[in-house]
């Protein structure tokens, strides 16, 4: 099985990888800035006989985009599994922000994957069992008064996700999943008083851990969620149940 992951050089999307790898997948490791992360995890999977490559683009930049998919049909005939997992939450109020800082939010967070799984198709078509996953968010649905445009980016994933499954079944599963706070570098800026209102909301008392929402991802590209698609995964500890 090859499966490229999109920002898998932190957070949800590295440890993603690593159970993708676990499973037997060979790995193309997407990042943006952190590029000897990517690096490091590549050889770290090779040097344990899990074949993995990094592979570099800038969401927000359609000729970024475009040249990783080129360098990716280069290495491979066929993909057939893609974690669409890289995004950016910027914070700021609809008053504030500039328009720049909005188109770029939707650029990254909704344009840019549309894009990337639009290059790649041609590479999921030969898939033996396609995957598709998108990586959302719980505030597509309960909404976010710190970042609309992100929010609204990553609701309009759930449309692009739902067309897709029509279109693309019966050979490619299409599937969202949707992360409430989890601990990584999105929620780096915390306080410590605020991370204590965050987990005092969340039905199950704690933010989640990163692997707790690649759990869900790896599931829903394994041959067990074969008969799954069109639908969302909440991964939130209950603060907002779908
Ligand atoms: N953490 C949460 O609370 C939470 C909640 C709901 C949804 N999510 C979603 O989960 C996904 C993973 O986030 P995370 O929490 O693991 O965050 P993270 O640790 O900040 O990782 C974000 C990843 O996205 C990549 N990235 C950022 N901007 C990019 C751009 N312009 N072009 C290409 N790649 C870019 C980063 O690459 P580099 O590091 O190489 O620059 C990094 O690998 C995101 O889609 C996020 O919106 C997270």
């Amino acid at each position: 099985m090859r499966a490229l992951v999109t920002g898998a050089s932190r957070g949800i999307g590295r440890e993603t990888a690593k159970l993708l790898a676990g499973g037997g997948a060979e790995l193309a490791l997407h990042h943006f800035r952190h590029r000897e992360a990517a690096e490091q995890l590549a050889a770290e999977l090779t040097s344990k006989g899990k074949p993995a490559f990094a592979l570099s683009a800038d969401l927000a930049s359609p000729p970024s985009i475009d040249r990783m998919a080129e360098a990716l049909a280069e290495r491979w005939d066929r993909l057939d599994v893609l974690v669409q997992n890289a995004g950016s939450y910027p914070r700021g109020s609809i008053f504030e922000l500039t328009d720049a800082q909005v188109d770029a939010t939707l650029a990254t967070n909704l344009l840019g994957p549309i894009r990337l799984v639009r290059r790649l198709l041609p590479l999921l078509k030969d898939a033996r069992a396609g995957r598709i996953i998108l990586v959302s968010s719980v505030l597509a649905y309960t909404g976010s008064v710190h970042g609309a445009p992100y929010a609204t980016a990553k609701a309009g994933l759930l449309g692009f996700a739902r067309s897709l499954a029509r279109e693309l079944a019966p050979r490619i599963t299409v599937n969202v999943v949707a992360p409430g706070a989890t601990d990584t570098a999105i929620l780096a800026g915390d306080t410590p008083e605020l991370r204590k209102r965050r987990e005092a909301q969340i039905p199950l008392g704690r933010v989640a851990t990163p692997t707790e929402v690649a759990e869900a991802i790896a599931f829903l590209a394994s041959p067990r969620a074969g008969y799954i698609t069109g639908t969302t995964l909440h991964v939130n500890g209950g603060i907002y149940f779908g």
